[in-house]
């Protein structure tokens, strides 16, 4: 004979275990959580498509550093031949003037803390412009 009491204990424990990720996260929420950076309410277009800017603002920044600090040009060019003035602070932030609702939300989500404003200024009064 078996001792039923004690193999289905065991079961109970063995299955608590097995489900640990799915019960984790029903108690803590998290599956639902998403990043859900603020965007302007008065500009309607990125520098680039949206999905392009999601993907590649890092390499589209680099590429931007570059082509001001080493080779003088200051101006960039976009693909719908659009115009921009080749500036951290001054384009990107002016758009998106609340650097804690956007890139950071993002930024906390996925773990990266980009050391840009050790040197490049935050523009400070502008910070409730974008609250929807
Ligand atoms: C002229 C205003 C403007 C400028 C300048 C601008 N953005 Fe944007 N950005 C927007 C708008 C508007 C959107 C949302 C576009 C859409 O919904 O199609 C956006 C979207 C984005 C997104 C995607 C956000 C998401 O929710 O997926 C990123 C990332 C981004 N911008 C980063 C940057 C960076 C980095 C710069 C500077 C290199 C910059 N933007 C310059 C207006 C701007
Ligand atoms: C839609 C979400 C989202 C938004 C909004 C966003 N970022 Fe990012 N950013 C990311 C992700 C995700 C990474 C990490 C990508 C990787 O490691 O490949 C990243 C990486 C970066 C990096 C490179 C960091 C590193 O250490 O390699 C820079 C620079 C950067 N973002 C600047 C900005 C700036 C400036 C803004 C606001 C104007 C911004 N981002 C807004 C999602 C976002
Ligand atoms: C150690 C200081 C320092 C850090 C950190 C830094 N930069 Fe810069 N960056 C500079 C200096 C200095 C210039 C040249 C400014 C000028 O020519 O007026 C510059 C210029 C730039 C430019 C072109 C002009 C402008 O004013 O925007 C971009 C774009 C840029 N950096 C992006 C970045 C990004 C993105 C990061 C973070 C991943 C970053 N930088 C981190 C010091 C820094």
């Amino acid at each position: 004979m078996y001792d039923k009491g004690k193999i289905i204990g065991g079961l109970a424990i063995f299955l608590c275990l097995a489900a640990f990720p799915a019960w984790y996260i029903a108690a803590s929420g998290k599956a639902d959580y998403r990043p859900n950076p603020v965007l302007p309410l008065s500009e309607n277009q990125c520098i680039e498509s949206k999905e392009y800017m999601k993907q590649y603002h890092m390499q589209l920044l680099q590429q931007w550093r570059d082509s001001a600090v080493r080779h003088d040009v200051t101006t960039y060019t976009a693909s719908d031949n659009k115009t921009y003035d080749i500036s951290l602070t001054d384009t990107c932030l002016k758009c998106h003037s609340n650097k804690s609702e956007f890139c950071d939300t993002c930024h906390n989500y996925a773990g990266v803390s980009p050391n840009c404003w050790e040197c490049h200024n935050i523009p400070s009064n502008t910070a409730s412009q974008e609250t929807k």
